[in-house]
């Protein structure tokens, strides 16, 4: 069975353009968002993987881990960075994996055998500090996937990581949340003396919480 959200994201060892990386060691209670991509030298992947990189400094305010992988090898893998640099107008400023024997590949079930059985289809997991997937996503490789999209989800979970609110359909930072169903009327009236809406008992809304 796939890795699932709520699961443990397994552990790994494995050769990066970063050096040696032990995945739990570098996540070291960090969020970390780790995502394949099919293969080194094709158009997809290059706008990706540049636009990763120019997103690298609103990761790191959210203290977010980057590594990005896919089966390819790591010569392949600098040669590659030289390109995207080049084409996309920012150098690659995070780890990327030589996944060459697949290890890390099946174990995230990042290979998907009826798209291909040679590359990985573009695989996002945003893993959270108590090593928990929160989020997984598959792209086939012939569309690029959102990074700002990333960074929003991002958003979203560490907000309700920390309060008790969920947030609605294509919010964004800084626009009402959602009272969690967990948090009766009484609390809700103590937690936002400011007031918070009720449009239905179970559609509550409030101020982001800072
Ligand atoms: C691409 O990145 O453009 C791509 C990668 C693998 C297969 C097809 C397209």
């Amino acid at each position: 069975m796939s890795l699932q959200i709520g699961d443990i994201a397994p552990d790994f060892t494995v050769q990066t353009t970063e050096g040696e990386i032990h995945f739990y060691d570098y996540i070291d209670g960090h969020w970390a968002v780790l995502f394949s991509h099919p293969k080194n030298f094709t158009p997809v992947c290059t706008t990706e993987l540049g636009y990763t990189a120019f997103l690298k400094p609103q990761f790191d305010a959210r203290g977010v881990k980057v590594l990005g992988l896919s089966v390819d090898k790591l010569e392949s893998h600098g040669d590659w960075a030289k390109d995207i640099e080049e084409t996309q107008g920012t150098a690659l400023n995070f780890p990327l994996i030589a996944d060459t024997d697949r290890k890390i590949a099946l174990l995230y079930d990042m290979i998907h055998p009826n798209a291909s059985d040679s590359m990985t289809v573009r695989t996002v997991f945003v893993i959270g500090p108590d090593k928990r997937v929160k989020l997984s996503m598959n792209y086939p490789a012939a569309t690029g996937r959102n990074f700002d999209e990333v960074i929003r989800v991002i958003d979203s979970l560490q907000l309700s990581a920390k309060h008790q609110v969920a947030t609605p359909v294509n919010w964004k930072v800084g626009e009402d949340v959602i009272i969690s169903g967990a948090v009766s009327d009484e609390a809700a009236k103590e937690k936002y003396p400011a007031g918070f809406k009720t449009i239905k008992p179970y559609l509550r809304t409030v101020a982001q919480p800072k």
